[in-house]
């Protein structure tokens, strides 16, 4: 990789996060987050894996259309069918990322895939090779690296690095490890695999026993540069690592860690407020980053201390992560001013939107739903700009 400072991150709220929610979101959902995720400025937006359902090809060819800046990617297994479909849903982007998988982990390759290892590295192979036919963007992931004998792991990134693959990830699906022996495989690979500075390294972390932060985190320091995760940490059983506490970390020890992403941290709060609401999955208040409670301060002596100097217990501000003033509740009595100052508040100016059109549908959804939220304006907004 040329920029060693630069961590990629990748998010798959709309492929991992979504496959774990108990009601599947729409097309339109998925395209509004995939549209928050642009704005806060991830490297990589993980649309979903086409080959499952009709919908998921949907939603993948319509965030491929839209997006600004970042680059789509669609998760394929280790078959031709599968990477045919993500490549095919995929083609309206300029460029994009194939993301193909199969388990390396002895339990994995003995009772799932009941093959021998040689055949799971040339089924590997084989994949990313066919993946290289549409794109030159392909990552290849191991999963359940984290149980996976470091020899078979050396061995598989190694042949799919050869195959042609990009990025390798290094998954630790069943959220199994602790952050020194995870941060000793990814070191482990470094020191062992001999082509392995032709290929970005990346970890996805799954939360089972409440690491897969501090496991990215260490996975970064032993030289992996991208990070996979979602908004809130939603995602399978206990979740996936959580993107924005991986962004503040960073930023706020980069006197530690020394390395940046280009994410747009003021676009934190209202990402990870949509994505709760959209997913119909709340916030515990006390949660990292995001929780309601994250800049509250109750005791007497911190309260006495903030107002001394807010540095004695704020390492990070509230700012930082776009929270601002309090805003005034959205109803049907709302003015045009109101909705206006909402709109100013989420960063809009009136070129981004016609404020009567916005205004007339506002009144039509405040009628009907009584309080209308920011995300509402921000999808009054966007469906009114495409029907234009
Ligand atoms: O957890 C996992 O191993 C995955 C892979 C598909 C990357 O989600
Ligand atoms: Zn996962």
């Amino acid at each position: 990789m040329s920029d060693n400072s630069q961590v990629i991150i990748f998010d798959t709220t709309l492929r991992d996060g979504e496959q774990a929610l108990s009601a599947s979101l729409t097309v339109k959902e998925k395209l509004q987050i995939a549209q928050a995720l642009d704005r806060l400025g991830v490297d990589i937006i993980e649309a979903g894996f086409p080959v499952s359902s009709p919908g998921d090809f949907e939603s993948v060819r319509t965030i491929a259309e839209h997006m600004q800046h970042a680059r789509v990617c669609a998760l394929s297994r280790a078959v031709p069918k599968d990477i045919d479909v993500a490549a095919e849903s995929l083609k309206a982007a300029d460029a994009f990322r194939i993301h193909t998988f199969l388990s390396t982990s002895t339990i994995h390759v003995k009772d799932k895939l009941r093959r021998s290892y040689d055949d799971v590295v040339e089924m590997g192979v084989r994949a990313v090779k066919h993946a290289r036919q549409y794109t030159d963007d392909v990552e290849f992931s191991c999963e359940d690296a984290g149980r996976t004998p470091i020899d078979n792991l050396c061995r598989m990134v190694e042949a799919a690095i050869d195959a042609g693959a990009t990025t390798v990830n290094i998954p630790d699906t069943v959220g199994y490890t602790v952050p020194s022996e995870f941060g000793n495989i990814i070191a482990t690979l470094f020191n062992r695999v001999p082509n392995i500075d032709k290929a970005v390294i990346s970890v996805h972390c799954h939360d089972d026993l409440g690491m897969s932060v501090a496991n990215s985190i260490a996975a970064i320091q032993a030289g992996a540069r991208q990070v996979e995760g979602t908004i809130n940490g939603i995602g399978e059983r206990a979740g996936n690592c959580a993107l924005e506490e991986i962004a503040m970390i960073l930023k706020t020890r980069a006197d530690l860690l020394g390395v940046e992403t280009k994410l747009n941290h003021t676009e934190i709060a209202r990402t990870s407020k949509l994505v709760s609401q959209l997913c119909n999955m709340p916030i515990q208040p006390n949660k990292a980053v995001v929780g309601t409670n994250a800049f509250s301060h109750s005791s007497g002596i911190h309260q006495d201390g903030m107002l001394k100097n807010k540095n004695t217990y704020e390492i990070m501000t509230p700012e930082s992560i776009g929270l601002g003033k309090k805003a005034l509740n959205l109803t049907s009595r709302s003015g045009r001013a109101a909705v206006k100052s909402h709109m100013e508040n989420l960063g809009y100016t009136e070129q981004d939107y016609d404020l009567d059109t916005l205004y007339q549908s506002f009144l039509q959804l405040a009628d009907r739903k009584g309080q209308v939220f920011d995300y509402d304006l921000e999808a009054l907004m966007f469906f009114n700009n495409l029907k234009e």
